[in-house]
This record gives structure tokens, C-alpha cells and sequence, in this order.
């Protein structure tokens, strides 16, 4: 089987890149594809989840990072900065360190997931702890690249990180053979979702593979772009899509309106409904704002905004592994201790082994 080269390769014709772009690569991209079988025979649907969670550094953001940070290094650039709720800042740190530049990154104080903290750690970023939210990092971190210019800004309102993100929407069309009917994605900065749209019309442009409706969901404490207003103090359990005003809101509008799909919330009880479900019945473990697109998924299904029979692929931004201690306070059923006694043990292993 051909070694998968990364985007960059793979995708030279349909990316802003030349010969004097670096050929960065972590192999991101290629990522699964994975059918939903318990969740299309409970609601008579053909689904799908595009696991992004099998990107190098255990996000989508790759896609988008590796653009970024290839093109920031090929300007010149000394140093990538970004503003982040945890994914952009291991991404960003992950691929400055292959590229042999330096990673600052500013983060909302108490509210990254632990494995995003830890991977941007190891990858060697400078980390900067605000006793603010995303949006007040983001203001910060556009200023600075404003003003310095061997400094480079690799937040999503960067337009190499749409043009990278953009190339998971041409491996839905080719392993499905056309486009979905719907898409479900979760939206927080609502970068992925513009992204998504203009891979599937570039796609459609040359390959009349169709369109998907773009069916986007925030986080009920910070759905802005469903509000039709900022939040100043965004809150919700899935820390990835915690943003108040994001930054892509024209171009997730947009998604939605030219597809004619719709963006709503979901509560942080769907989404940890939904969170459960998948690890639990499909074997699929993604992280809480991942799942909103899957919460916004079952209510579609539930209410008839998706019909039965439909094609639908949910994005799955992030592994689960990013964020144990939301899936630790979560689970009800916590492991069971006993004390080095082997009666005991099989014994107690018997009596669950008949559940
Ligand atoms: N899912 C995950 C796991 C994310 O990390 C993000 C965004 C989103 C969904 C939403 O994507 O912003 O393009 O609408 N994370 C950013 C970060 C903000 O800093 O890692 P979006």
C-alpha cells in the first residue's frame, strides 16, 4: 500500500502551494471514515463519522496547520503565535517544532482540556495563561502578529488554515463516491465549517459530486451565531468550542444559507448523552465538542430534519484521549477496587462476567 505523504503531496493541485513552499508533514490527513452501524439501524439512515481524531496530533487542526505553518516559514517567519482552546496550540506547536520555529500560544487560564496542555508543553511552546476567555486571547494574539511582522498568526482567521482544512471534505466525497446529504459538524471559532463548504464546491466544481446541507451546532452557552449576538462569558462543558464570537461568523452563515442547512445549539446534556453513546455503543471515543455534531445529529434524526434514508457524515473534531478528566467525571460506572485477594477476585469477576 502506497505511504500516505500528507497534504501537502497529496493534495499540490488543489492547495495554494508551490515549489518553494517546505514540504512539512506529520502525515496528517487520509483519516478514517468510519460507518455508525448501531446508530444507521436505529434510525434508518446511512451514517458516518470522518475521525479526525486520527490526525497526528489527535485533531482536525492539522489539516489547517500544516498550511499555516509551511507557508509562515516559507515568508520568513521566526515565530507562530495563536490564541486557542487547547487543539490549535498542540497543532501549532507540533508542526513550529518540525519546522524549526518558535510556538507562542495564549490560553483561557483553567479551561484547556489536560491533553492539549500537555502536548503543547512537549512540543515545546511558550504557553501564556490569561484570566480571560478565547475571544480576549484571540484580540490579543491578532494585534501582536499586526504589529510584528516576523511574527505569524496561525488562528483560522489565517487563510492557509481554511485552505488546509478544507481537504477533509474531499476524502468524505471520495471514499463515499458523492457528497453526503447532510453534514454535522460542531462549530466554535466556525472556521471548520467554512472550511468544510469550500472544499465541497470546489469538489462539486470539478467533479459534480453534489452538495451537502451544512448542519452546524454551537454549544448552548456559546452559540452566538444561533443568538445572533456575542456572548461575553461563553460556558459549556466541551471546552473546545467555549467561544463567544467567532471569528469565521460571515463565512459559517454563509455555509449554512448557500446550503440551505441550519446552525443550532445543543445543551451540554446532549452533548455528553451524545458522548457516551458513541464511545459506548460504537466504539468510538471523541472529545465532548466533537460531539456536539453527533448531539446535533440524533436530535436531527429524532425531530425528522434529516429524513430516514439519508447519507450524513458527522465530523468527529477530536479524540477523546485530548480531555480524560471530563470523561472520568462523566462515566457513573467507575472501576472496581478490591484487595489483592484471588478468591475474591475471580469471584467478584464471576459475578459481573453473567451481565
Ligand atoms: N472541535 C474541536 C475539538 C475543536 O478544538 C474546535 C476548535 C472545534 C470543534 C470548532 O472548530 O473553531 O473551526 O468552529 N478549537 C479551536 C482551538 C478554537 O483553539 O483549538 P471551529
Amino acid at each position: 500500500m502506497a505511504n500516505w505523504q500528507g497534504l501537502i503531496k497529496e493534495y499540490s493541485e488543489l492547495l495554494p502551494v508551490s515549489e518553494e513552499t517546505p514540504k512539512l508533514t506529520l502525515h496528517e490527513g487520509d483519516t478514517p471514515l468510519i460507518r455508525l452501524d448501531s446508530l444507521s439501524e436505529k434510525y434508518e439512515a446511512d451514517l458516518y463519522a470522518k475521525v479526525e481524531g486520527a490526525n497526528p496530533t489527535g485533531s482536525f487542526k492539522d489539516r489547517g496547520m500544516v498550511m499555516a505553518v509551511a507557508k509562515a516559514k516559507e515568508a520568513g517567519a521566526h515565530t507562530v503565535i495563536c490564541a486557542s482552546t487547547g487543539n490549535t496550540s498542540a497543532s501549532a506547536a507540533a508542526y513550529a517544532s518540525r519546522a524549526g520555529l518558535n510556538t507562542i500560544v495564549v490560553i483561557p487560564e483553567g479551561k484547556i482540556a489536560l491533553g492539549k496542555l500537555a502536548q503543547a508543553m512537549m512540543y515545546g511552546a511558550k504557553i501564556v495563561s490569561i484570566e480571560g476567555n478565547f475571544d480576549e486571547a484571540l484580540k490579543i494574539v491578532r494585534r501582536i502578529a499586526e504589529e510584528k511582522d516576523d511574527i505569524t498568526l496561525v488562528n483560522s482567521v489565517n487563510p492557509y488554515r481554511l485552505e488546509g482544512q478544507k481537504t477533509a471534505a474531499f476524502e468524505v466525497v471520495d471514499v463515499l463516491g458523492k457528497a453526503p446529504d447532510y453534514l454535522t459538524i460542531p462549530v466554535g471559532n466556525a472556521g471548520n465549517i467554512s472550511a468544510y463548504w469550500k472544499g465541497f464546491k470546489e469538489y462539486d466544481e470539478k467533479k459534480s459530486c453534489g452538495l451537502p446541507k451544512m448542519f452546524g451546532f454551537e454549544a448552548e452557552g456559546a452559540a452566538a451565531i444561533v443568538n445572533d449576538e456575542i456572548i461575553p462569558q461563553p460556558e459549556t462543558v466541551a471546552t473546545a468550542i467555549r467561544i463567544g464570537n467567532p471569528a469565521s461568523w460571515s463565512l459559517a452563515v454563509a455555509a449554512r444559507d448557500e446550503s440551505g442547512g441550519t446552525i443550532e445549539a445543543v445543551t451540554d446534556d446532549e452533548i455528553l448523552a451524545a458522548y457516551e453513546l458513541l464511545a459506548g455503543t460504537e466504539g468510538i471515543f471523541a472529545e465532548p465538542g466533537s460531539n456536539a455534531g453527533v448531539a446535533g445529529l440524533i436530535r436531527s434524526l429524532e425531530n425528522g430534519k434529516i429524513e430516514k434514508g439519508s447519507t450524513v457524515v458527522t465530523v468527529l473534531t477530536g479524540n477523546g484521549l485530548k480531555d480524560p478528566e471530563t470523561a472520568i467525571e462523566q462515566i457513573t460506572q467507575k472501576p472496581k477496587v478490591l484487595p489483592n485477594d484471588e478468591d475474591q477476585i475471580i469471584e467478584y469477576i464471576e459475578s459481573i462476567s453473567k451481565d
